[in-house]
């Protein structure tokens, strides 16, 4: 859907383990044709489970096997390199959204993994929200402009409404960027954006229902029955071939 859309995401390929089994010659040829290296990933996870990275083809299929684990269904993707990670919520509805702060999660050199997503502290470790970050991103005004565009362009071609934090990777030489995936509700409220951005909880949870609310009648106020006596005995009778019907 991005790519249709126009929006930059890193070349990939993707296939199920039933096609691992019958072509792995095929996807490897493919995955080959980019540079190395490639990040596995399983489709449909998310906390970075399974995720790796490979550097030659013993890593990748060896990474492959690995995430097959998790699911039937792998990413294998061209590395952004050198990395670097920038977020940005969308609060609105396709056509009406806006984007928050940027925030730039420092991860490991390496992936970020679930271990240092989730279980990297002891006792008062709160996941995501207690991972080093900087907000604002301390990125040029020009790049935050440009990520932000592209996230309320996502959104919007997502066809999204409500909340949602859009992940980029960026390129840190080139400043290129490329969507990398979308955090719905209850993945994230990402309301440490939406405070930097100079919105309380209790406005951010109220313009949420209000969307909502506004969603709803829209949806209500398209007709979705029809009025018809299909089953009167008028129709009935016209009906060739029904069986049981008397005359
Ligand atoms: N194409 C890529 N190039 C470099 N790093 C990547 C790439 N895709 C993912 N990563 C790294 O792996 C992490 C997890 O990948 P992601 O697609 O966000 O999966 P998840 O849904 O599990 O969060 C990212 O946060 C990033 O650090
Ligand atoms: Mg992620």
């Amino acid at each position: 859907v991005a790519a249709a859309n126009g929006i930059p995401v890193t070349k990939a390929v993707n296939f199920y383990e039933n096609d691992w089994t019958a072509e792995q010659e095929d996807i490897i040829t493919v995955a080959e044709g980019y540079d190395y290296p490639l990040i596995v990933k399983p489709v449909s996870l998310g906390s970075s489970i399974g995720v790796a990275i490979a550097n030659d083809r013993e890593e990748l299929i060896d990474a492959v096997e690995t995430a097959f684990r998790f699911d039937a269904h792998l990413l294998i993707e061209e590395a952004v390199n050198p990395l670097m990670e920038i977020n940005c919520s969308v609060m609105g509805t396709p056509d009406d959204c806006r984007p928050s702060v940027c925030e730039k999660p420092l991860g490991q050199s390496e992936t970020l993994s679930f271990e240092d997503k989730y279980q990297s502290g002891g006792e008062g470790d709160k996941g995501m929200a207690s991972a080093d970050r900087i907000i604002p991103a301390d990125i040029s005004g020009e790049l935050t402009k440009k990520i932000q565009r592209l996230a309320t362009k996502t959104f919007s071609a997502l066809d999204a409404s409500g909340l949602a934090r859009l992940d980029f990777l960026v390129n840190a030489n080139t400043e290129e960027v490329y969507f990398n995936e979308i955090n719905t509700i209850p993945g994230s409220f990402s309301f440490y954006l939406w405070e930097k951005s100079d919105l309380r909880f209790d406005a951010l949870l109220e313009e949420l229902v209000d969307i909502g609310l506004k969603q709803h009648q829209a949806k209500n106020g398209r007709v979705r029955s029809y009025d018809t006596n299909l089953l009167s005995e008028k129709a009935l009778k016209g009906i060739k071939g029904l069986k049981g019907t008397k005359n």
